[in-house]
């Protein structure tokens, strides 16, 4: 694998951004960061939705005008991004000009495709979808069953989109290629959802929606949001709809998996999918729908009460790091899976498995390295490592597992490693054999425990690079070594650490000596 172009959902800029947010950024940050130890050209893209009714609404009520208050919001997630080191290649706003020109060329071009056309038409939208919605959708009270909001009757000639030309090949391209959703018990779903898919409306009047990219040849209609938005994926990387793209583009289409969450599947494995079809173009490898996150148990909302952000969170820990906050939420749900968010949770599972396992494992090794051998690695401890074949099974099982995108199945296999590299220094006892005098095999089982501490840090990278990086530093490790040339033998002969160098790479969150730091 020589590329690896990943991208998540571009969020709506109504609000702040919270947790569920923050756990696809950080989810796709993971596989990213994974795939950049695999291959050498790699690429994230993420961003923020700006345009449609919705935003307009918002900033209305708050009257501010939308690019202001676009400005001001997608700052937030800019923000809150960095605070969580998601280590995005570019962040596009659809508000770029280069993207809205190339939207408006894209929709050009697919009305001279003959796959655009102009239909009269009444319908039900609803303003928290951005979608129209059928009768059957609502609900008894003739509600969207998503926002319980009555949808708004819009009576408009706007222009269509053929959506029903494309139905047989998705539903075959979706039957041929069972990975091609992710999980795949999903693509069932997509599948009952082609059964009635009819062609969608792709504008809006402008005196209806004026806060929106205007059709190039017909400004009084407004480019449908989701036709705006679903384009980031390849206006961002340069793509040209009427001339020759971007050599970005080029070497980075089709996108290896595009991350987004279940409830907005629909928009990515059809309307997506159909319209990378009418432009001729290759269809994305993957599409990864993600589960939604819960508060305690509790669907996240605003009139709940308990919508939390991630920054919030990384404060009131007072974390310097957000690696903890990252691996808690990476591994927080098996691939597809909803998963939970709760304070007691968050601190006993890092405290577990990054303080007392792993955190633990490395600080009292170097110590009983400076303590018995002044911190030096002996030519005579490099024998066989009795840990290896474990050590390297698991570099294996995890890529296996980064293949199916199952991250919080890698993060077990990791912290797995980490219990057996434990059990091994229990049952080993380097310090009843140093008090028996066995210098030599006290230095060989130091001396692998530390080497697959180095593996160990290059896997738990994606999830907690700061960790990682703190690890490596006392190990005399590179910690960007690709994982194919992780030998397990990394480790020379020679001088290793000092005791003053030696560090906790994470103290626990409930403990005196991180009180102590704040
Ligand atoms: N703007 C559209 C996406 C356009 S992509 C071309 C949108 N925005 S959103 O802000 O509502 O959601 C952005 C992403 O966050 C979506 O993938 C959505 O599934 C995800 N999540 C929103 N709430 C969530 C949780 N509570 N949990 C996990 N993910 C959630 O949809």
């Amino acid at each position: 694998m020589t590329k690896f172009y990943t991208t998540t959902a571009i969020d709506y800029v109504n609000g702040a951004p919270h947790i569920g947010h923050a756990y696809e950024k950080i989810l796709t940050d993971v596989i990213y960061r994974h795939f950049t130890q695999r291959c050498e050209n790699t690429y994230f893209l993420t961003g923020t939705d700006e345009h449609g009714i919705k935003i307009q609404k918002t900033a209305g009520e708050k009257g501010i005008s939308p690019k202001d208050f676009c400005d001001m919001n997608a700052q937030k997630f800019i923000d809150a991004w960095k605070a969580l080191d998601v280590d995005y290649s570019q962040f596009i706003r659809t508000t770029d000009k280069q993207h809205e020109e190339i939207v408006q060329k894209i929709f050009k071009k697919l009305v001279e495709k003959g796959d655009i056309y102009k239909h009269a038409y009444t319908g039900l939208y609803c303003s928290g979808c951005e979608a129209f919605l059928s009768e059957k959708d609502l609900t008894e009270d003739g509600l969207c069953p998503d926002h319980l909001k009555k949808p708004e009757v819009v009576e408009e000639e706007n222009y269509f989109f053929k959506l029903t030309k494309y139905k047989d090949a998705i539903i075959k391209h979706i039957k041929t290629n069972p990975d091609f959703i992710v999980p795949a018990f999903r693509a069932n779903e997509v599948l009952n959802q082609l059964e009635n898919i009819e062609d969608i409306s792709v504008s809006r009047v402008k005196s209806n929606v004026s806060w929106g990219i205007p059709v190039l040849d017909n400004p009084e209609q407004v480019i449908y949001v989701w036709i705006d938005a679903l384009s980031n994926y390849i206006t961002a990387i340069g793509y040209n709809p009427d001339g020759e793209s971007d050599d970005k583009f080029k070497n980075l289409w089709p996108a290896d998996v595009q991350v987004i969450g279940k409830d907005i599947l629909k928009f990515h494995s059809i309307y997506w999918i159909a319209i990378l079809m009418a432009l001729d173009l290759p269809l994305p490898k993957h599409i990864l729908a993600h589960g939604w996150i819960t508060i305690d148990q509790t669907k996240m909302s605003k009139s709940l009460g308990n919508v939390i952000s991630p920054t919030s969170v990384l404060e009131a820990f007072n974390l310097e790091i957000p690696d903890p906050l990252r691996y808690y939420m990476a591994s927080s749900a098996p691939c597809g899976k909803d998963g939970n968010y709760s304070d007691e949770d968050f601190k006993e599972k890092v405290n577990a498995h990054l303080a007392n396992s792993m955190g633990n494992l490395l600080n009292r090794t170097l110590s009983m390295l400076v303590k018995y051998f002044d911190g030096d690695i002996k030519p005579e401890f490099l024998g066989k490592n009795e840990l290896k074949n474990q050590a390297l099974e698991t570099v294996k099982a995890v890529k296996h597992h980064f293949d199916y995108f199952e991250v919080q199945e890698a993060a077990q296999k990791i912290i797995e490693l980490v219990d057996i590299t434990n059990k091994y220094v229990t049952d080993n006892a380097p310090w009843t054999l140093a008090k028996e005098g066995q210098m030599d095999r006290c230095g060989e089982v130091l001396t692998n425990v530390l080497q697959v501490m180095t593996v160990i840090a290059s896997l738990i990278y994606p999830y907690c690079p700061n960790i990682a990086q703190a690890m490596a530093e006392q190990l005399g490790y590179d910690i960007k070594t690709k994982l194919d040339d992780i030998t397990c033998e990394s480790l020379k002969a020679g001088h290793l650490i000092d005791k003053e160098n030696i560090k906790p790479v994470f103290l626990r969150m409930d403990s005196e000596l991180a009180d102590k730091k704040k």
